[in-house]
């Protein structure tokens, strides 16, 4: 049995580090480390939370079985990125190397497929023939919010793709204010189970506050990165969802020791969007105010650029050329999403592999189109920024 201690309202575990601040006692107290797993066997019901966490993630889901929930009227910006065409690139357009290293692991190509989904039987084969397909092609590949395995460890399996791809970059996933609430060595046998190369730190407070059930607290997340960068062993990569990390953020984590970002900016899926589809009925026009809200992409890369972190580009990347302006932008690796699990839904694995090869084809083109033989071309091949892009790095991103 754990033991806890209690300070004023707060609750903390007498053997974290710094104590850190639990919300839930019956959560932690479920979870605990010391405790082994207990849960039901397969054929009982679930927990309440484990139930709860599996239908919002079922939710999720639906609508990218139709066009998604994009952005509104923003953009990514990464079209004010204009990359100067090279009429006499001067090379053979098979020779173009798009290889890169990310996290200390070659990729065959800047490319991940960030975390989606996960707890649900649907999930389970989403997650192994997205990641089959990842491993394929020697890209990376995240799972989707690893919250239910917590809540129930029996849902562990939709989240296991090791046996279908042994040697894919694969990243866990648990949102900030789970991990502030999480045992570490919980976290890592949450990782263990699964084989992880990595873990993303999903940082979604804007989500959270049109989520009728979502979190309100965000207190205690510093604090848990920080335990997580130096005690897991493994990189901790720090995302956002699509409404961007901004540069004051970014320093922040930089000071807790995080060395990879996923700026995942706004001009792709919006996640107040798809809260407000899920609620149905009449939309509050409140949170509907909050659709767009966030940093663009391109904004979110300029304003990282120079702080010495491995980032990856993603919210609304939609093809090769948007993944070379990432690039060009200081990205080391492009993500995408949305498109990825919607061509799943429209045909499985070879829609997947086609969507991918498709952003890696464009991508080549718009390397030879610049007279760019490899990334580091590209990076430093001429560029003109244009339109709000201009203006957001003139007031943010001083000289
Ligand atoms: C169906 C779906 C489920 C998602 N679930 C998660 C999640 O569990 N954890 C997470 O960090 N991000 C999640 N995301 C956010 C994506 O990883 C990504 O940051 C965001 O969708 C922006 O990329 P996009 O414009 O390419 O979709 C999800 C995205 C989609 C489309």
């Amino acid at each position: 049995m754990c033991d806890f201690a209690r300070d004023g309202r707060k609750w903390y575990h007498p053997g974290s580090r710094r104590r850190r601040c639990l919300r839930r006692v019956e959560e932690w107290h479920g979870n605990c480390s010391r405790r082994r797993w207990s849960g039901p066997a397969w054929g009982d019901g679930l927990s309440d939370e484990a139930t709860k966490v599996e239908s919002r993630k079922q939710e999720h889901l639906a609508p990218f079985r139709g066009d998604g929930v994009p952005s509104r009227g923003a953009t990514t910006w990464l079209e004010c990125v204009h990359l100067v065409h090279q009429a006499l690139p001067e090379q053979h357009a098979d020779e173009v190397d798009v290889s890169t290293i990310f996290a200390g692991r070659p990729f065959s190509a800047p490319l991940f497929v960030t975390g989606m989904t996960g707890g649900t039987a649907e999930a389970a084969a989403i997650n192994r023939g997205i990641a089959r397909v990842a491993g394929r092609l020697g890209i990376g590949f995240g799972l989707g919010s690893q919250r239910a395995m917590l809540a129930d460890p029996r849902l562990a399996s939709t989240y296991q793709v090791r046996d279908a791809a042994p040697d894919v970059f694969l990243a866990g996933n648990i949102g900030g204010t789970q991990l502030a609430s999480t045992p570490l060595d919980q976290v890592r046998e949450m990782l263990d189970r699964v084989g992880a190369d990595a873990l993303c730190v999903h940082l979604n407070p804007a989500q959270e506050m049109v989520q009728p059930e979502g979190d309100r607290d965000f207190r205690g997340v510093s604090e848990a990165i920080e335990d997580a960068v130096r005690g897991l062993g493994k990189p901790v990569i720090v995302k956002e969802v699509g409404a961007g990390i901004s540069r004051e953020v970014a320093e922040r984590l930089r000071d807790l020791g995080v060395r990879h970002l996923d700026v995942a900016g706004v001009g792709g899926t919006s996640w107040v969007g798809a809260e407000l589809v899920r609620r149905g009925g009449d939309p509050d026009p409140e949170a509907a105010a909050y659709w767009d809200w966030g940093i663009p992409t391109a904004a979110a890369l300029a304003e990282v650029a120079d702080l010495g972190f491995e980032t990856i580009a993603s919210g609304g990347i939609r093809n090769g050329l948007d993944v070379a302006r990432s690039i060009a932008l200081g990205a080391t690796l492009a993500g995408t999403a949305s498109p990825v699990i919607q061509a799943w839904f429209r045909g499985g694995e070879q829609a997947v592999a086609d969507c991918l090869t498709g952003m890696i084809d464009g991508l080549k083109m718009a390397m030879v189109l610049t007279g760019s033989r490899n990334l580091a071309d590209l990076r430093a091949a001429p560029r003109v920024i244009t339109g709000g892009l201009l203006e957001w790095m003139r007031q943010r991103v001083k000289p």
